[in-house]
């Protein structure tokens, strides 16, 4: 299983949300590949937020090695599922979908909920790690 986690700026939700999920499926033993984009490309080659890294580190999970990139068109074709954290997100990747099999891979990955931007508030990264580990336990449960 191919998952591609999407936020806006691929610094601070998707990092935590590709680190999250690929914790949870290496502990279950399964063979899954999670990586993650931005719609953006204002942060590329860049590391996560350092309050990604930091509220990670402190749940167990390492990010401090991934590298922020822009999500792309062939991101379609090289995943079964793109999980996105807010209805931006939902539109702006759905808008770049080349036919309606691609538009359906794409979902929010908290189902309805969005998970929200932390980036101008230090306090909301310990909530929205949370609110990504919940999501990501819940897809387990679905996906396998
Ligand atoms: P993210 O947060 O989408 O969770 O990575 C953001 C990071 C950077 C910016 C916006 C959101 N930015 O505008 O630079």
């Amino acid at each position: 299983m191919k998952i591609l986690m999407v936020c806006l700026g691929n610094i601070c939700r998707s990092p935590l949300a590709e680190g999250i999920m690929q914790h949870l499926a290496d502990k279950e033993g399964l063979n899954w590949q999670i990586d993650s984009a931005g719609t953006g490309g204002w942060h590329v080659g860049e590391e996560p937020d350092r309050r990604s890294v930091r509220v990670a580190r402190e749940h167990g999970i390492d990010i401090s090695s991934q590298v922020c990139r822009q999500f792309g068109k062939p991101d379609f074709d090289h995943f079964d599922h793109i999980f996105v954290m807010d209805r931006y997100n939902l539109s702006d990747v759905q808008a770049m979908a080349p036919d309606a099999e691609a538009a359906s891979k794409v979902k929010l990955l908290l189902g309805t909920r969005e998970v929200p931007d932390p980036y101008y508030a230090n306090e909301m990264f310990e909530p929205v790690f949370q609110l990504i580990a919940e999501g990501c336990k819940d897809l387990i449960s679905k996906l396998v």
